[in-house]
């Protein structure tokens, strides 16, 4: 198999990053195909962290190709913060590569997120403000800035002139904002440009390419299936599509050249912003998650909510997005615990749902049925083969698979690299 999706199957945050670097090791390619700056992937290489926003996650091996596809919207401001953090730690940054058709997110749409979430009060989605909504709205709306033209200074200056004329009203009539002077922006931005231009390529041919040399290539989602602005909790969920229907258009690259999809599944449930989320804890086991999982955001450090896994949104990812794999990720943050709960079916008025409602009104009502499992009470972080598991840590992951109707294909123990343990040898 040469073509591999990571996707994540609840709210983010599930360990995508992880084990893409895991898989990469294998990999010659990594492609972002969605989403921006609003991702926050760590990874973890000989106890350092590296946490990357918009870089794919197979930056740490030297000569991979990482592109970010034309289905991103690229902040190029946050992207070269992150090139500059991470060649100050030596990292080769040869490999690379940037869609000449990717939207450019410029300061308006940043100013315009964080303005704009905020003005919806108690309806606030509770936005990473990196100005991901706004820049895909104007990329439907047929006003964004794409990376071929922001790299062609005469095009930049004629396109930014036209569409800030646009914003700049905007910024003024609808967010109470001062107007941003084109010429300082221009200025600012033409520099980032001239420093990002070797990168670019039109990387819809270049992974072709390589798809016909029988390279192997990982698409890496950002977000998640219920952040999926079809699928997810709308409208809590983000601007894009983190399902592996998104590499398709995300990356130009046909359906049929997908091999195997991984859904990644934490082994509990967080989410960070507003919205619905059936499992979750606010009370003492809530809590207990957030301190054992350390689970703070990392874009914008804000407490995520906690709950136990949520199986029936598992199962619909797997259906989503065709996952041949799960990949279960933290385990070891539940070792402690005497009861783990997992929610295995819905309940609506007194009736089993069969499937995810879209109405958030009924999704809120919903009550999880949920099955009690014993913990293991150890420390399974040095574990690496599945049969070393305890019993009842398998007795756990067997009926996730059960339930969800999804092969377990790698369990992860801890950040590292080699905290994992892999059942599935045919990924790649
Ligand atoms: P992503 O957005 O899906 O890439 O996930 P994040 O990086 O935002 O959050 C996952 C966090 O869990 C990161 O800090 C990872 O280093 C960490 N992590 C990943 N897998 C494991 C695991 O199996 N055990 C533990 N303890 N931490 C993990
Ligand atoms: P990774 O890739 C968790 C959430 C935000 C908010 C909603 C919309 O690290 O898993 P946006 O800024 O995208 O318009 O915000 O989506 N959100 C994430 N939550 N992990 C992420 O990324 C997220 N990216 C966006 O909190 O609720
Ligand atoms: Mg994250």
């Amino acid at each position: 198999m040469s073509t591999v999706v990571v996707t994540g199957t609840q709210w983010g945050d599930e360990g995508k990053g992880k084990i893409v670097d895991y898989l990469a090791q294998q990999a010659d390619t990594v492609v972002r195909y969605q989403g921006g700056s609003n991702a926050g992937h760590t990874v973890v290489v000989d106890g350092e962290a590296y946490k990357l926003r918009l870089m794919p996650s197979g930056i740490l091996y030297k000569g991979a190709h990482c592109v970010v596809g034309n289905g991103v919207v690229f902040d190029p401001k946050i992207f070269l913060e992150e090139m500059d953090g991470l060649a100050a730690r030596g990292i080769d940054l040869s490999g690379i590569r940037i869609s000449n058709r990717a939207h450019v997110v410029l300061p308006y749409h940043s100013i315009m997120d964080g303005i704009g979430d905020e003005k919806r009060g108690k309806n606030k989605i509770g936005t990473t403000k990196r100005g991901i909504g706004p820049c895909y709205m104007d990329k439907a709306n047929r006003i964004g800035i794409r990376v071929c033209d922001f790299i062609d200074p005469d095009e930049f200056a004629r396109r930014l002139k036209e569409v800030l004329a646009i914003k700049n009203k905007e910024l003024k009539l609808l967010y109470d904002h001062e107007p941003l002077d084109y010429d300082a922006v221009l200025k600012e931005y033409l520099g980032y440009a001239d420093r990002l231009r070797p990168y670019v390529c039109d990387t819809i041919a270049l992974l072709h390419d390589e798809i016909k040399q029988g390279r192997k290539i990982l698409f890496e989602g950002a977000q998640a299936t219920m952040l999926d602005i079809d699928y997810g909790t709308y409208p809590y969920v983000t601007a894009s599509h983190p399902i592996s229907g998104g590499v398709p258009v995300g990356a130009g690259v046909a359906p049929r050249d997908i091999d195997k999809v991984v859904g990644i599944v934490k082994a509990y449930c967080t989410r960070v912003g507003e919205g619905p989320f059936p499992t979750e804890q606010l009370n003492a086991i809530g809590d207990r998650i957030r301190e054992e999982g350390h689970e703070y955001g990392v874009v914008t450090g804000r407490p995520r909510r906690t709950g136990w896994l949520d199986a029936c949104v598992v199962r619909y990812a797997g259906m989503l997005s065709g996952i041949d794999y799960m990949a279960v990720t933290r385990l070891d943050i539940l070792d402690n615990f005497d009861e783990i709960k997992m929610c295995v079916d819905y309940k609506y008025k007194g009736e089993i749902l069969h499937e995810i409602p879209a109405s958030l009104k009924v999704l809120a009502e919903v009550e999880p049925v949920y099955e009690t499992f014993p913990g293991w009470k150890c420390d399974i972080t040095k574990v690496r083969k599945y049969e070393d598991l305890p019993e009842n840590a398998k007795k756990y992951l067997e009926r996730m698979a059960e339930v969800t109707g999804i092969k377990l294909g790698i369990v992860s123990v801890g950040p590292n690299r080699d905290e994992t343990i892999v059942i599935a040898k045919d990924i790649f």
